[in-house]
């Protein structure tokens, strides 16, 4: 897919608020830090489309952006993060869930993973209350380039085995690097994919 236009059109903390669900909606989530908002400029090209930051807890809304006059992208506040008082946790988590229970237009959401870490429970546990819901979804590791390939592929093998335990059927998944534009086409393919369907 070729992107000639990608553009910030809202951000905002509740899903009755979001654009007009008239085009088709693919959500970014996971840890806090685990790259949505880099993975998000460098799919489409636009470096500061979203912002990003070394520190975790940046993206604090759901921030909606249109692509190609023909798709939205969204990046959402990242989970998980250790230092969020339990109060800011149920916030997140009751903004999170009615905008993934009720966002009609939502196709799909990658959830992005930290190549270099040994399954973590959090996450595990959110794919399955994803799959419970009946939400499509795809992986997404991320900072392949921060370690050789051959220590992505062990944990990749690793995390599979481990899904495998839990689904049947195991999802779809990339491996990515904000750096080096690892992965870019594959994931901006299944889009095209999911939106031509
Ligand atoms: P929150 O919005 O806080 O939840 O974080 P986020 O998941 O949006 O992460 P963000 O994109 O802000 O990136 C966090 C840090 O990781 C930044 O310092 C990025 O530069 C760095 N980073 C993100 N992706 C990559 C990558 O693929 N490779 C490398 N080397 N660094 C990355
Ligand atoms: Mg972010």
């Amino acid at each position: 897919m070729i992107i000639h236009d990608a553009q910030f059109l809202t951000s905002n903390s509740r899903a009755d608020l979001c654009p007009d669900p008239k085009l088709p909606e693919y959500a970014f989530i996971g840890r806090s830090n685990v790259g949505k908002s880099s993975l998000i400029n460098m799919l489409t090209g636009r470096n500061g489309l979203a912002k990003t930051s070394a520190s975790p807890g940046k993206t604090q809304l759901i921030n909606h952006f249109v692509i190609n006059d023909n798709w939205y992208l969204v990046d959402l506040p990242g989970y998980g993060y250790a230092k969020v008082s339990k109060t800011s946790r149920a916030e997140w988590a009751r903004m999170i869930n009615y905008y993934l229970l009720n966002r009609s237009n939502l196709m799909c959401v990658c959830v992005l993973i930290d190549s270099r870490h040994s399954p973590q429970s959090v996450d595990l546990e959110f794919m399955e209350k994803l799959g419970e819901e009946g939400i499509p979804f795809v992986m997404i590791f991320t900072k392949a380039d921060k370690q050789s390939t051959a220590q992505t592929k062990a944990l990749l093998a690793e995390y599979l085995r481990k899904m495998s335990e839990i689904w049947d059927e195991l999802p779809r998944y990339f491996v990515t690097s904000a750096e080096t534009r690892l992965g870019r086409e594959e994931v901006l393919t299944f889009i095209e994919e999911v939106n031509q369907q």
